[in-house]
């Protein structure tokens, strides 16, 4: 991220204290050094511990402030829980990122229950399992917060060959829209931010297997402003919905995406041309990266 085009004060966020899962890598760990830069103390979750202490390592180097390392596998409700005591203990948190996930493309018609839960454990469970335990300590500590989901323009018209991925981000769309009128009195607030495309090695290892990251020609060519996003654009919608100043925001899912999605729906549709050899080299190639990370987790 170009943290020269933040658009927000130094200090605006002074106070905060934001939990961001999949805070160690991607559009985590982008969103985890604006909210740094700008005052707020951050808590970073996912599997990987080394990952996380390097990112947390990385950041505070330039920014200076806290930045704390959070193992923890959100598809586990009692994993959360030890994980949120230990936060909870430094103070209440004002902000929650749910921005963990996991997908890959495939023909549905080639998935098995297994893989189906691979992605709706983590996106559709888990970040309801966060969200659930964050709530009620706020509720019951009588403290306000702001909760933001990174969904997908999917959310609004599907994308075929990543089902799971779509069905369980629509469900956290209808969990926010839900719990923003449920726990509106509480003076807890959701808000959705569904990106476009915005390369990072996770998200272009397994949907666009074999492309490069600089390339991602795809994604520039059909997209209406000829680019793919930059993280600052990203990072500046998520502190305006998290940050003091506009707190009426409530229940909104906002796109980032170019208006890729009114040109093109946005979504994995031209796969349709590919045939059962290109899907294999697909699946071999998500194959391998998927074993790569799993070998660095430590929950
Ligand atoms: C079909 C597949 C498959 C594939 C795995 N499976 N890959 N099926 N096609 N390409 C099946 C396996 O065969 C197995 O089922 C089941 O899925 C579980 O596979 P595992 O490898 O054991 O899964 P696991 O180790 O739990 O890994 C979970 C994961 C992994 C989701 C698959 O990639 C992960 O943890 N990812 C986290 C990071 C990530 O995905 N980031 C990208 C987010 S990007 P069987 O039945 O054979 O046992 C994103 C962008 C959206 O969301 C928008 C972009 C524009
Ligand atoms: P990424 O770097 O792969 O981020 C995913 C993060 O989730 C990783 O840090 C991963 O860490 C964490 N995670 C996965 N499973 C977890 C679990 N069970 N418990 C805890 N943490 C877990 O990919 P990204 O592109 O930045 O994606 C971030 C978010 O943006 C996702 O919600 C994605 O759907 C969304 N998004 C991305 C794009 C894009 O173009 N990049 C577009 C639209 C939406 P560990 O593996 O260490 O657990």
């Amino acid at each position: 991220m170009d943290a020269e085009k933040l658009m927000f004060k130094d200090g605006l966020m002074r106070g905060e204290r934001i939990l961001v899962t999949g805070g160690g890598t991607g559009l985590g760990k982008e969103m985890s050094e604006a909210f740094l830069k700008l005052g707020a103390e951050v808590i970073i979750a996912g599997r990987r511990g080394g990952v996380l202490q390097e990112t947390a390592d990385e950041l505070m180097g330039r920014w200076g402030g806290t930045v704390i390392p959070a193992p923890c596998d959100i598809r586990s409700a009692e994993a959360i829980s030890d994980m949120l005591d230990g936060v909870w203990a430094g103070g209440p948190l004002t902000g929650l990122v749910n921005n963990a996930a996991g997908n890959f493309i495939s023909r549905t018609e080639d998935l098995s229950p297994r893989a189906f839960d691979a992605i709706a454990n983590i996106v559709f469970r888990g970040s309801f399992y966060v969200t659930l335990d964050v709530g009620k300590r706020w509720i019951t500590g009588g403290h306000k917060g702001s909760v933001i989901n990174i969904l997908t323009t999917w959310v609004w018209n599907g994308s075929p060959f990543t089902v799971p991925s779509a069905m369980s981000k629509s469900g956290l769309r209808a969990m926010a829209e839900s719990l923003a009128v449920e726990w509106g009195r509480y003076g807890i607030r959701f808000n959705n931010i569904a990106p476009g495309p915005f390369p990072t090695k996770g998200a272009w290892e397994r949907l666009s297997p074999g492309q490069s990251l600089e390339a991602g020609e795809n994604s520039r060519t059909g997209n209406p402003m000829g680019r793919v996003g930059q993280m600052h654009e990203l990072c500046n919608l998520a502190v305006l919905l998290l940050a003091p100043g506009a707190e009426y925001i409530n229940g909104q899912t906002i796109a980032i995406d170019g208006a890729s999605y009114q040109a093109t729906g946005g979504n994995f549709s031209q796969l349709r041309a590919w045939d059962d050899a290109q899907w294999q080299a697909v699946r071999d190639m998500i194959k391998s990266s998927n074993e790569k990370d799993r070998a660095q987790r430590t929950t």
